[in-house]
C-alpha cells in the first residue's frame, strides 16, 4: 500500500507527544489505518532547537511546503493565524485536516467545514474539547438521531485543577496557575484558560455540534475564576459546595444559549468529585436521556491519544474513498446572544 504522509504542525506539549506516538507505534497504527503511515514533517517556529526523542531531520520551519506534500495535516500550532491559512489549504487540496484548535473552530469554524465540504475531506477534532474524552465524535455521529436538550460540563482542566489546589492545599490563583503551566495544562497564555475563553470556546463547538447550529465563541455568555479568592472557595466548602467553572449549552423556546461561569456545585453532586486536570460532560438527549463523559481533559498525553485516534480515523475514510460527517449543511436554529444567554 501506498504510505500515507502525514504532516504535523506544531511540537509543543500535545505535538511532540503525537510525534512520538507515531514514531514509537507506527507499525500498531498503520496496522489500524490499513495503510503505513509516514510522518513526513514536523513544522515549528525554531528548527534548530532539540526535541527530545524527536528526529531532528524531521523537523522544518517550512509549513507551506509541508502541507503541499501531505495527504493527512495535524493542526497543533494553536491561535488563528496561521493555522487557519495551512488547514485551509490542505482541506483545498483535499488533504485530511486533524486539529485540537479550539479557538480557530469556535471562531472560524464554519468556513473550515465549507472548505472541508468542498473539498469532500476530513476535518476531526476530537482533541478540541475535553483532552483525551471522547465527546466531539458522540455527539456529532452517536447522538445525529436524537434531540440533545443540553450539554453542561467541566471542559477546562487548568481551572479545574486551579480551583482544587487552591481548595485542598489553600493555595492562592497565581501560584497554582504556574504549576498548571509546568504541568503542560494550561494554554501558552493562560489568561485564555483563568478567564473562561478557553471553556467558552469548547462550549461554542459543542453547542455547534449538539443543536446543529453555528455557534461563535462571541456568542456564549462569559465568566472566568480570575476573581475568585481563597476566602471563596473556603467559604463554599464551609458550606457544603465546591466551586467550578461550568460550560452550560441548551435549547430554550427561543434558541440555543451558551455561558460559561463559575457556579456552587453541592459536594455530593458527581461535577465535585472531578478533581484536578479531569473533565467531566453531561449530555441530555431527548431519547437517549442522561450521558455523563469522564476523563482528562488536558495534559500532552491524555489528549494526544484523541489526536492519534482521529488521525487513524482519517487515514481509514481516504483508504474507503469517503470522508466524515458534513457539517457545512447545519440548519440555522437561532442562537441567542452572549447577552441573552
Ligand atoms: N488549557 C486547556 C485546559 C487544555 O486546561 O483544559 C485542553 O484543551
Amino acid at each position: 500500500d501506498r504510505p500515507l504522509r502525514v504532516a504535523l504542525l506544531g511540537c509543543g506539549v500535545v505535538g511532540t507527544e503525537v510525534a512520538r506516538g507515531l514514531l514509537e507505534n507506527s507499525a500498531e497504527l498503520s496496522a489500524r489505518a490499513g495503510a503505513p503511515l509516514e510522518l513526513v514533517g514536523i513544522a515549528v517556529r525554531d528548527a534548530s532547537r532539540e526535541r527530545e526523542g524527536i528526529p531532528s531531520g524531521l523537523l522544518t520551519e517550512d509549513a507551506e511546503a509541508l502541507v503541499a506534500e501531505a495527504d493527512v495535516v495535524v493542526e497543533l500550532m494553536g491561535g488563528i493565524e496561521p493555522a487557519r491559512t495551512l488547514i485551509l489549504r490542505a482541506l483545498e487540496r483535499g488533504a485530511s485536516v486533524v486539529t485540537a484548535n479550539k479557538q480557530l473552530l469556535a471562531e472560524q469554524g464554519p468556513v473550515l467545514f465549507e472548505a472541508a465540504d468542498a473539498a469532500r475531506a476530513d476535518l476531526s477534532f476530537e482533541a478540541a474539547v475535553a483532552g483525551a474524552i471522547p465527546i466531539v465524535r458522540p455527539v456529532r455521529e452517536s447522538l445525529a438521531g436524537d434531540q440533545v436538550q443540553r450539554v453542561l460540563g467541566i471542559v477546562n482542566g487548568t481551572t479545574n485543577y486551579v480551583l482544587d489546589e487552591m481548595t485542598s492545599q489553600g493555595l492562592d490563583l497565581e501560584d497554582v496557575v504556574k504549576r498548571a503551566q509546568e504541568l503542560g495544562y494550561a494554554e501558552a497564555d493562560p489568561t485564555a484558560d483563568v478567564d473562561g475563553y478557553d471553556a467558552a470556546a469548547k462550549a461554542a463547538i459543542l453547542a455547534s455540534l449538539a443543536f446543529h447550529t453555528r455557534v461563535s465563541i462571541h456568542q456564549v455568555a462569559r465568566e472566568g475564576i480570575r476573581a475568585i479568592t481563597r476566602d471563596d472557595v473556603d467559604w463554599a466548602r464551609r458550606t457544603g459546595y465546591v466551586l467550578k467553572l461550568l460550560a452550560i449549552a441548551e435549547r430554550t423556546s427561543e434558541g440555543v444559549a451558551a455561558r460559561v461561569h463559575p457556579a456552587l456545585v453541592p459536594t455530593d453532586h458527581p461535577l465535585a468529585a472531578v478533581r484536578g486536570a479531569f473533565n467531566a460532560v453531561f449530555v441530555e438527549a431527548e431519547s437517549a436521556g442522561p450521558l455523563m463523559f469522564y476523563g482528562q481533559g488536558a495534559g500532552g498525553r491524555p489528549t494526544s491519544s484523541a489526536v492519534l485516534g482521529d488521525l487513524v480515523s482519517a487515514a481509514r475514510d481516504r483508504l474507503v474513498g469517503g470522508k466524515g460527517p458534513r457539517e457545512s449543511a447545519y440548519a440555522s436554529l437561532p442562537v441567542l446572544s452572549a447577552d441573552a444567554a
